[in-house]
């Protein structure tokens, strides 16, 4: 019979880790496994307090009672801790071709209306500069994919997505585009200007903490989808943005940055803006997106993010 002794730190990780061993499902086991190695060892390495401790379990309570489906603070610390963007590396590592991802962001909601080719979603923004966004959305191959499906989001000029906007009721800012046959899509919008992440719950609270700025540069969210292809989740970056280089979500691939170009006297009104009825000085940006075919693996990012987004909903 052996002595009898106090358990120690490590005695309580390798119990646990033995608890998860039987997992019937070996990715889950892995992801179990893995994850109570490196909690326990974070622990331990920071000699977390007590105090410490209640703090996260206080600050995680607060990160869940703020998401709505309007808000998501778990994808904004997620985010803003760059493991959004550690996860898309590694899920896009390979150049092919496509149409590079980025985050989905917090901002995310359904029942974004369904409008016609050159449709304005930023009709209740009276500050903004006009801006058409257009260009095609094609195959690997540079065929066209027509009937695709382009899901466009955007802080008004304001700064302010429309769910933070107490001014406003409903949605604003979002809509959905079809492409035509040649595989085109346009977009009324206004300029996409640089907005702080929201600092009202513990994400902010973590970045004064942490001496860190919370700007975003100027961007459009766009989630491009189509029969028999990978939908992709990205933004389309201002190349004039000051915060290019230092996004407060790490979310900057160089293949996205974009040229808004701005027209100032009548002559530079081109075909699209002026059957629009758009007058200098207004601007536009073109930028096709490419799509690979639809594998199993990644084909459910889309149907996960939908749940989520209902998850909030159902609140
Ligand atoms: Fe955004």
């Amino acid at each position: 019979m052996s002595a009898e002794r106090n358990k120690t730190e490590d005695d309580i990780t390798a119990e646990v880790l033995q608890r998860f061993a039987e997992t019937p499902d070996p990715r889950l086991r892995q992801i179990m496994l893995g994850l109570v190695k490196h909690l326990h060892a974070f622990v331990k390495e920071v000699e977390l307090t007590e105090a410490e401790w209640f703090q996260a379990i206080e600050i995680l309570t607060e990160a869940g009672r703020m998401c709505s489906d309007k808000r998501q603070e778990f994808i904004l610390f997620s985010d803003t801790l760059g493991v959004s963007m550690v996860v898309d590396l590694l899920s896009h590592r390979k150049p092919d071709g496509a149409t590079e991802s980025t985050v989905f962001g917090p901002f995310h909601r359904l029942g974004a209306p369904e409008l016609p080719t050159g449709g304005n979603i930023a009709q209740l923004d009276k500050t903004g500069t006009p801006t058409l966004v257009s260009g095609r959305v094609l195959d690997l191959d540079g065929n066209p994919i027509k009937g695709a499906l382009l899901d466009v989001c955007q802080a008004q000029s304001n700064g302010l997505y429309d769910s933070q906007d107490a001014g406003l009721g409903g949605l604003h800012m979002r809509g959905k585009f079809r492409t035509d046959a040649e595989g085109c899509y346009l977009v009324r919008t206004v300029r996409p200007v640089n907005y702080p992440i929201p600092s009202d719950g513990p994400v902010g609270r973590m970045l004064r903490a942490t001496g860190r700025h919370p700007w975003r540069p100027a961007h459009i969210h766009f989630v491009v989808s189509a029969d028999g292809y990978e939908p992709v989740t990205t933004h389309i970056f201002d190349r004039t943005d000051e915060y290019l280089g230092s996004d407060a979500v790490f979310a900057v691939k160089d293949s996205l940055i974009c040229d808004f170009v701005r027209h100032e006297g009548r002559e530079s009104r081109g075909g699209e803006a002026e059957r629009l009825g758009i007058d200098p000085p207004f601007l536009t940006a073109e930028f096709d997106f490419h799509l690979k075919p639809a594998s199993e693996r990644r084909a459910t990012v889309l149907d996960a993010q939908q749940r989520l987004a209902a998850l909030g909903a159902a609140d």
